[in-house]
């Protein structure tokens, strides 16, 4: 049992909430042996064109960063990317499977404000919340595309302070991503990071108040 006093669960969605690298049954069905290498690049290069625009001040959504980032692995991987596998594989990032103890972990969050805050666009996130079983479970899904601004600055996070009415110390941000867990507890959350896969925290000045293997783990915050 913990000591916060936590009213609102807020949680990042690509690689938290959904498995980004589920699109690589997809990948390697139009591009045979070449999907994991498609999807790792295909997802580092999304995440890089994000922080990149931030830092120029060209914001685009994310679902074009994710289009330009999927052309970019193609090429590097040196295969043809046609218009029809194009969207065929843009239309698999917006059918993303979600993690299985998702829906069981919401359903226990009821008494509490329960959110996504994601860098995707809603165009991207209405789809994956829909075709998933547990969209009746979150309050509010947020988009950065609100503010225009990237995680992990901290403008982007002030947005769920205003659209949830709470304080940062009420929150507690969930991400698998080591630079959303540091953006968030830069900005005043606190954080739970997800560590789904074992990965090295990034040396950026600062540390998730709580680690876990997957969301099961933030059940000992409620109060
Ligand atoms: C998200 C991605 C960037 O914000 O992890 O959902």
């Amino acid at each position: 049992m913990s000591n916060l006093t936590i009213k609102a669960f807020v949680f990042d969605a690509y690689g938290t909430l959904f498995d980004v690298h589920s699109v690589i049954d997809k990948c390697n069905e139009i591009f045979p042996d070449k999907g994991e290498e498609i999807s790792q690049v295909w997802r580092q290069k999304q995440l890089e064109y994000s922080f990149l625009r931030q830092l120029m001040g060209t914001y685009e959504t994310f679902f074009s960063i994710t289009r330009e980032a999927l052309h970019f692995a193609c090429v590097q991987v040196g295969v043809d990317l046609s218009e029809d596998n194009e969207n065929e594989l843009l239309d698999a990032y917006l059918e993303l499977t979600h993690y299985e103890e998702v829906e069981q972990v919401l359903e226990h969050l009821k008494p509490y404000q329960t959110a996504i805050f994601s860098n995707g666009s809603l165009d991207m996130l209405s789809p994956l919340v829909e075709q998933s079983s547990f969209g009746h479970l979150l309050d509010e899904v947020l988009t950065v595309d609100e503010v225009k601004q990237f995680k992990p600055t901290p403008m982007a996070y002030q947005l769920v302070l205003k659209r949830l009415r709470v304080k940062r110390e009420e929150v507690l941000f969930m991400s698998s991503n080591p630079w959303d867990i540091a953006g968030a507890t830069n900005f005043g959350f606190h954080t739970a990071w997800i560590n789904r896969q074992d990965k090295v925290m990034d040396e950026l000045g600062v540390k998730p108040h709580f680690v876990y293997k997957d969301l099961r783990g933030i059940l000992e915050h409620k109060s």
